[in-house]
């Protein structure tokens, strides 16, 4: 479906962000990242770095896709630590006008707002398109039993993807007039 790519910025295996990830996945048939399975070191700038295979197929496959959902849980305020250093390793040519959705897991409590603007703020950086809506998914959104979202919240996931969808069509139609 259009080429979407979800990047999940969440660490433990088994947690929300990648039981929503699946989910997304499933769902909508699209590709997803793991962070943790994508094998990339710390960022030290060394020029060997952008020659290792696990960093040209990450930036690949990120150059490939039409749009991205990132998806991160709230760490202290912010996008996690491992997120922010996988996506250091990209580049405006990735993501420059790329339509970008954000979806951040929280804790509850009000929290998850300021992961998404830390969000924002980084793709803004790339000259990626963060497109308007956005969501925070507290844990009790999350059906357990069967891996999935309750009603309300597959909604707001499902007019996010909608949105998204409409913002690569728009990107890709007037690419095709430049
Ligand atoms: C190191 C750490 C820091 C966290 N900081 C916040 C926070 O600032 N705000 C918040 O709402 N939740 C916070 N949480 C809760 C997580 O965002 C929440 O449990 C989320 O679902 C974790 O994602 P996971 O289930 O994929 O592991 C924190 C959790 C951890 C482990």
């Amino acid at each position: 479906m259009d080429r979407i790519l979800v990047i999940n910025g969440g660490m433990p295996k088994g947690g929300r962000t990648e039981l929503l990830t699946r989910y997304i996945a499933r769902k909508y048939d699209v590709d997803y990242i793991d962070i943790s399975d994508a094998n990339l070191p710390f960022l030290t700038g060394e020029e060997e770095q952008w020659r290792l295979p696990s960093v040209i197929n990450f930036k690949e496959k990120v150059r490939f896709s039409s749009g991205i959902i990132l998806i991160s849980p709230e760490y202290h305020g912010g996008m996690t630590g491992a997120l922010k250093n996988t996506l250091d390793f990209l580049t405006s040519d990735e993501l420059e006008y790329k339509p970008v959705a954000l979806i951040a897991t929280a804790g509850g409590g009000k929290g998850g707002i300021n992961c998404l603007n830390n969000m924002r703020t980084v793709m803004r950086g790339f000259y990626a398109n963060v497109i308007p809506k956005q969501i925070v998914l507290d844990p009790e959104c999350f059906n357990y039993d069967d891996a999935s979202l309750w009603d309300e919240p597959a909604q707001l996931v499902n007019d996010l993807v909608k949105e998204l969808q409409m913002f690569i069509k728009i990107t890709s139609e007037v690419a095709s007039k430049m």
